[in-house]
Parts: C-alpha cells; structure tokens; sequence
C-alpha cells in the first residue's frame, strides 16, 4: 500500500483506537461554532470510509450536510455505507471523488457555503506548499477547521524496552518527511500541525490544539493487531531509510513483535489536533 492509497482494513481497524484517543474539548468548540451559524456545511478532506463523519456527526447537533472528498472512489463508497444510517436521521451525505491537489475550496463555497473544513490522519503527507495554499483558501472563505489525529512524531513502547526503539523512532519520523504526493516537496510528516498552527495564527485566526494519543494497553487482541501493523511498518521504514543496519533491525522486529504476541509490551502513539476559526471582532 503506497502512502497515497490506504486500505480499507488498516483505516478500519484504527477506527476504535482514532474514536478512543480524539478530545472533545475541540467537538464542543466547533460544535459551538456551527450553532452560531445556524448551519453546519462541513467539508472533509482525505476522507476515507468515513471514519471522521461517523465519529462527529452524533457531537454536531443540528442537522448536517456533509462533502466527503477523497481521491478513492471504493474508500468513498464504503463511506456512504457506513454513514447511511447517519442519513437516515436525516444528516445528508455527499461523496466528491477529488485529487486534493486540484481541490479548489473557495468554488465549492460559491455555490454551497461551507462553515467547517475538517480532516482526520491526513496531514502528516502534506508539503509545506500545499498545506499554505490550503490553508490561505480556508482563511478566505472564512471557515472553521478541525484538523485531527495528526501524527506528532511521538510513540513510546510500554514495558520491556529495546535499545533499538529510539533509532527506529526517528527512522520512521524521517521516513515521513519523504514526499508523500500532496503538494510538491517533502511531507512535513511530524512537523504538519506546527506549520498549521502558525499558519491560520498569522492569517488572524484563534488556534487550540489537544493531544489525542492512541494507548494501546499490553496484552489485548486489539492491541496485538494494531502493534502488528504498526512494528511492521515502523521495521519498514526504518530498512528504507538506513539500510546498511536492516539486519539489525530484522532482528529488532522479531523481539517486538514476539514481546507483543506474549502480551509484554503495549503501545503509545501521539497525535495533535487542531481547532482554528476566525478571531471574534
Ligand atoms: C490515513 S487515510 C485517513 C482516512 C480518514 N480520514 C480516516 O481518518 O480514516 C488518508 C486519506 O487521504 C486520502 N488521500 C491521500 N492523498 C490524497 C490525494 N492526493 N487526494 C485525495 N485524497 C487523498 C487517502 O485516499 C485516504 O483516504
């Protein structure tokens, strides 16, 4: 799977520990937000099969209409799948098949005024460029934005330590700043919700930000899948940026995951969210 095109078990099974780990400090602040307006048209971006909308929508009170925009069209069909039922309490969803690169923001407002941008695990493949453009064009329709699971460059394995795990750690954190395909130049992989922040706050925005961690808890089944997908791509990435030390951590990867499978080790995954809006007059 490129970092491009994600699949569908992957983005399924980080749905519980992504609902688990997201603060709602930043729900009620956008919730507050929409009230004010009196409408909740919500864009949101790199959408995937809906895991964001079907998390936010029960914490948005009124009746919401949604623009699901991803460039994959079977991720966004099992999208409305999985938000139908949401439909059906009259929240209405709309799927928009779109290379973010070509998104334009400020032509979707002209005919359908949008009040929150939203996005959830998608920053970290963003360039500088592209991010800046993104978010200039969200400054200029005067919209709210709720950016969330940001990677932040922090994870932690609980329990019996290797002393590998730190050189892995920024072999996968450098790994992220390789260019991910939105926007030219590398992504800004760790580093996106910082560049955000101080983007919207020069543009006159208020920002608040909130850790939002995935704590996966030695010894359960949940967390044996999720740190199987995880040590395997932290070992990958880590054989593609230094591989002169591959065998090494061929040998790293055997450890973890073994002390995973005898329940020794859990996990911890730190991510950033965003809430930004215009500043009150
Ligand atoms: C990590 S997934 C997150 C999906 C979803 N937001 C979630 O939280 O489960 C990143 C999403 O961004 C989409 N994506 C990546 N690059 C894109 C691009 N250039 N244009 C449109 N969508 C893109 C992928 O198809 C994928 O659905």
């Amino acid at each position: 799977m490129s970092d491009l095109w994600f699949d569908a078990e992957w983005l399924s099974l980080r749905r519980r520990a992504d609902h688990q780990a997201r603060d709602t400090l930043l729900n009620e602040e956008a919730n507050y937000w929409l009230a004010q307006r009196g409408r909740a048209n919500i864009v949101d971006l790199g959408a995937g099969h809906g895991n964001n909308a079907q998390y936010l929508i029960p914490w948005l009170g009124q009746a919401q209409h949604w623009r699901l925009v991803d460039h994959d069209s079977k991720l966004l069909a099992q999208a409305e799948k999985v938000l139908a039922p949401m439909a059906e309490e009259g929240h209405h969803i709309q799927s928009l098949v779109c290379d973010l690169n070509a998104l334009n923001l400020e032509d979707i407002h002209q005919q359908w005024p949008i009040d929150l941008v939203t996005a959830s695990a998608l920053f970290d493949l963003a360039s500088l460029s592209w991010l800046e453009a993104l978010v200039e064009q969200v400054v200029e329709i005067q919209a709210a934005a709720l950016w969330v699971l940001n990677v932040n460059g922090h994870w932690k394995i609980e329990g019996h330590k290797h002393p590998l795990d730190e050189t892995i750690r920024q072999a996968f954190n450098a790994h992220q700043r390789r260019h991910k395909g939105l926007g030219d130049g590398s992504a800004l992989g760790p580093m996106a919700v910082h560049e955000a922040m101080r983007l919207f706050k020069s543009l006159g925005y208020q920002v608040q930000t909130r850790t939002s961690v995935w704590t996966l808890l030695a010894g359960s089944a949940y967390t044996k899948a999720m740190g199987f997908r995880l040590i395997n791509g932290w070992h990958q990435a880590a054989c593609d940026m230094l591989p002169d030390q591959s065998d090494a951590f061929d040998v790293w990867f055997v450890d973890r995951q073994t002390a995973l499978n005898q329940g020794q080790i859990g996990l911890e995954v730190g991510h950033t969210d965003l809430y930004a809006e215009p500043l009150a007059d």
